[in-house]
């Protein structure tokens, strides 16, 4: 059925019913949140949720613990928290497992990372965190060429990806959790095309039993959690489950996916500032964003292969915001340039700088310069918490494959086949509040407002 309201950009009509969820299913009981890699925006996911839990610290940034929801109209004074509104887990109920093939415990790996201030929030939950172990890592050094890992599986793909099952389905029992969500917090690996061996579940199989090098670790991660029925978040830029492989299997499965590459700093700010460029017809004629960083995910994207990865990822999403095809006199010749520099004084506090040139009526030239202190770790953290408790939320209302409604968190979004990514962050905003209305029946939100004037 046609709904007589408009999409988010006021051009398509929106179908209200289309695959709606018929029941959502409680979310009683444990929830397992299973963290391959437990670095720096793992570790500090996880000290958060326990500080919150403890009264140490508020989960800022996160939509699911503190943003409302407008229902009904504007006149209605109707706004709920979203956590009131859907029925989602509590952070009571969140366990954590993990993976790293560097075997510190939580604390050590917190510790090191140098995110948060050991004595304020790391030392009060010491004992929590040292009791997190990371299990054995599906890991190769051919697809992280900065890092050595003592902690990793051995035999073939394929039995490293059964290991894995073995791993979530003892990782639920021991922790008497009802259901489980994976989110890959691991590092970014090099860059792969997809190709042939990814195209069915077969091919996919056949070249894990036979070590083929284009299945990656992170691949094993995400194959293991669909075939369990376990949703699967890439929070990394390289290829993961976004291939038809798994995409196909996800789907059969009814296990929701998404990704990729947590939407942070630059590429945040990005977001937020070129869409209000596009809806004023600015134009651009350049955009230079450099970075220096010196954390474990600097160092392994020091490497060409990695940072390959990363800047398809940050390239896209001015692309798909401006539409310079659409626009060629505004966009048609901006020159877009991202450099990353490991530099490790600077520890997990980056900085990231932008030069903007702009230009406006008559072709007149301005300038605007950001300089970013940006602590990535800090805004990925509250990314984690919401996948995790959204995904669950999917999979209990039966929305299997590809989760494009959270887009919000992603620098580069999964769609489906043929559709371009939505990227501008207020777009996927309002995508991501009218999904939750939708799935609960609730009237959509088009902002219209001509009924306040009848
Ligand atoms: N911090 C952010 O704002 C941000 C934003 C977007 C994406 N990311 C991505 O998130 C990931 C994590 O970032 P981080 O700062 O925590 O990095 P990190 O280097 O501190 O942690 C990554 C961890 O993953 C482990 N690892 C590597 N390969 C693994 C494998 N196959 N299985 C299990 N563990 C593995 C490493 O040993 C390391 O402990 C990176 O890929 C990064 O690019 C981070």
């Amino acid at each position: 059925m046609l709904a007589d309201h408009l999409s988010a950009d006021n051009n398509e009509p929106i179908e209200d019913n289309v695959n709606k969820p018929e029941e959502i299913k409680p979310a009683t009981g444990k929830l397992g949140v299973l963290l391959p890699g437990f670095g720096a925006v793992a570790t500090t996911f996880v000290a958060g949720v326990e500080g919150a839990r403890q009264g140490l610290a508020k989960p800022i940034g996160s939509l699911t613990q503190m943003n409302t929801i407008r229902l009904g109209k504007r006149t209605d004074d109707k706004t709920p928290l979203i956590k009131d509104f859907v029925p989602l887990a509590g952070l009571e109920d969140l366990v954590f497992g993990t993976w790293d093939p560097i075997p510190d415990n939580g604390y050590e790996s917190a510790v090191n990372a140098g995110v948060l201030r050991k004595e304020d929030h790391l030392d009060p939950i010491k004992d929590f965190l040292s009791a997190i172990k990371p299990m054995k890592a599906a890991f190769s050094p051919d697809y992280v060429k900065k890092l050595e890992g003592t902690n990793v599986k051995t035999g073939t793909k394929k039995e490293q990806a059964e290991e894995l099952r073995a791993d979530i389905r003892r990782f639920m029992e021991e922790n008497g959790c009802d259901r489980a969500v994976m989110v890959w917090c691991a590092s970014t690996e090099v860059f792969l095309r997809p190709g042939a061996a990814h195209e069915t579940i077969e091919t996919f199989e056949a070249a894990m039993e036979a070590d083929d090098p284009a299945i990656a670790p992170s691949m094993l991660y995400a194959y293991a959690a669909i075939m369990e029925g376990v949703p699967y978040a890439n929070g990394a830029p390289n290829l993961s489950a976004d291939i038809p492989a798994l995409e196909d299997l996800a789907k059969e499965k009814g296990v929701p996916i998404g990704g990729k590459d947590f939407k942070t700093g630059q590429t945040l700010m990005k977001t937020i500032l070129a869409p209000g460029f596009k809806t004023r017809m600015l134009g651009l004629s350049g955009w230079f964003s450099t970075n220096i960083l010196g954390n474990r995910d600097g160092e392994v994207l020091d490497d060409p292969e990695s940072f390959k990865t990363k800047e398809e990822s940050k390239l896209g999403a001015l692309e798909h915001i401006l539409q310079p095809e659409k626009y060629p006199d505004l966009y048609g010749e901006m020159y877009h340039k991202v450099r990353i520099n490991y530099y490790p004084p600077r520890g997990d506090n980056k900085e990231g700088w932008d030069n903007i040139d702009i230009f406006g009526w008559m072709g007149y030239h301005m300038q605007i310069k950001v300089d970013f202190l940006c602590r990535d770790s800090i805004l990925a953290a509250p990314i984690v918490l919401d996948l995790a408790l959204f995904l669950d939320l999917a999979g209990r209302s039966g929305m299997g494959g590809i989760q494009e409604w959270l887009s919000f968190y992603f620098k580069a979004p999964q769609t489906a086949p043929g559709l371009y990514p939505e990227h501008d962050i207020f777009i996927q905003h309002w995508k991501l509040k009218n999904t939750l209305r939708w799935m609960m029946g609730e009237e959509m939100v088009t902002h219209l407002g001509v009924e306040y004037y009848d």
